[in-house]
């Protein structure tokens, strides 16, 4: 009697703390390796990291070794302790809000897929590669590693076909060694929307039950190299959107990993604090997304990288009131042309409605792709105003009472 008494309490406590521990919306903020190299006041530190409205930060990036398949740095004369200390730069983030929880990123675009390639398709170099992990969360008291192997399977990024199987072995190894661990360390996954990739290089429903968490990338679904201008973060499909594009989207990539088993609060999705611009074909006749164009826009002044503006770059742009503004109902993002000028890119406005669209679908949160992107000095207003309308909204979302407070508790996470 006693022990069934002790056991029901056990069990209304348990739902009660489930209850009003509902997993609070993760903000996962990016900090890059490349935004501290700016001049001036666009020089963007790890000091300048907004650490009350993030809940998580990631370190972008690190690399796997290529004759040793070990973590390591890319860049050891700003990483390392011989040079600017970044990684422990990064680990005393905690004491200014020690609420944060830190994320080392491996991987990335220029990183290339070779090196994982090789790295994931023997147990001996997946174990040497995840014991030096283990050792680098200690060494820095990291709390988990994303993986951005873009992308497993690809050939055009020195992808085979056995990747597919390997990286699920990878992750597997990783996330044993972290429960021995016993710190609570975390594995994600870095997944695109697109079908295709996700045929050839992803054991979706192995991946599912193996990572904690799927970070879908929410950007770069169009751009200048598809031929058209386009914004680039589409939630849903459009008339225009046909044949490979019909399914590459937002929407469609979540329907696409939930039906392979993940859980809902499993998956984060990552939206762009950028956009992406285009030379129209003939401003005279089409200035709509899907409209033709030529190729890449002109480069922002401090990115420098034809094709992408950051949002503290066309911001400011937009300040200059020659613009025509339009709206994307269907992707639930804006756009703005102006002579052969076109571009696609996130506002407070539709971050807002993205973000709320991501709390109604009882998603795990967002990933804001990147930090030194953002109106970080807030020019077009508030500091980090497009992290703050993110921020704004999954706060919203989520239950006020446990909110972020959870996390500085150090409780369920
Ligand atoms: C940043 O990381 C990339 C790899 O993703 C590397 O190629 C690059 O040299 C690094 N840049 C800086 C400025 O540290
Ligand atoms: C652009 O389109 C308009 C309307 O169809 C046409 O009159 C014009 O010749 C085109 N311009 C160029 C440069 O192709
Ligand atoms: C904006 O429009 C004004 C008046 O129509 C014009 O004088 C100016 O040159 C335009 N600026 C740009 C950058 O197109
Ligand atoms: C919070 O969410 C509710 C319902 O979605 C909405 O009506 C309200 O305006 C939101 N408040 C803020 C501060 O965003």
């Amino acid at each position: 009697m006693m022990v069934q008494k002790i056991a029901l309490m056990t069990a209304l406590l348990l739902a009660a703390s489930y209850e009003c521990h509902a997993k609070p919306q993760r903000l996962i903020c990016y900090y890059t390796n490349w935004s501290h190299a700016r001049t001036n006041e666009h020089r963007y530190e790890l000091e300048d990291i907004p650490g009350d409205l993030c809940t998580h930060v990631a370190y972008a990036f690190v690399g796997v070794d290529e004759a040793t398949s070990r973590i390591s740095s890319l860049k050891p004369e700003y990483d390392e302790d011989a040079g600017q200390n970044g990684f422990e730069r990064f680990r005393d983030l905690k004491e200014r809000f020690p609420h944060l929880r830190l994320i080392v990123s491996v991987g990335g675009w220029t990183h290339g897929g070779g090196a994982f390639s090789r790295m994931a398709s023997s147990r001996a170099a997946r174990l040497e590669f995840v014991t030096s992990v283990v050792t680098f969360l200690d060494r820095y008291r990291l709390d988990g590693l994303e993986i951005v192997w873009l992308w497993p399977g690809a050939p055009e990024r020195d992808g085979k076909r056995e990747d597919k199987d390997n990286f699920y072995y990878l992750v597997g190894d990783l996330r044993d060694a972290f429960r021995r661990a016993g710190k609570g360390w975390e594995v994600s996954v870095q997944v695109p929307v697109d079908r295709a990739r996700i045929a050839v290089g992803y054991q979706q429903e192995w991946l599912c039950q193996a990572a904690d968490y799927i970070h879908l990338a929410g950007y770069d679904l169009r751009g200048p190299w598809t031929g058209y201008a386009d914004v680039h973060s589409v939630l849903r499909r459009r008339s225009h959107d046909v044949h490979y594009f019909a399914t590459f989207n937002i929407e469609d990539g979540i329907t696409s990993w939930l039906g392979k088993g993940c859980r809902a609060d499993q998956l984060v999705l990552g939206l762009p604090l950028y956009g992406r611009s285009y030379v129209l074909k003939n401003a005279t006749l089409a200035t709509g997304p899907g409209a033709p164009a030529i190729g890449p826009g002109e480069q922002g002044p401090i990115t420098n990288d034809p094709g992408l503006l950051g949002y503290f770059e066309l911001c400011e742009m937009l300040k200059d009131h020659n613009w025509t503004y339009g709206w994307d109902e269907a992707a639930q993002a804006p756009y703005v042309y102006r002579a052969n000028q076109w571009i696609g890119y996130e506002s407070a406005e539709s971050l807002t409605a993205k973000a709320q669209w991501v709390v109604g679908k009882g998603l795990g949160g967002i990933y804001a792709y990147t930090l030194d992107l953002d109106d970080y000095r807030g020019h077009c207003g508030e500091t980090h105003g497009l992290l703050r309308s993110l921020h704004r909204e999954l706060r919203n979302g989520s239950d006020v009472e446990v909110d972020f407070a959870i996390f500085r508790e150090g409780g369920v996470v």
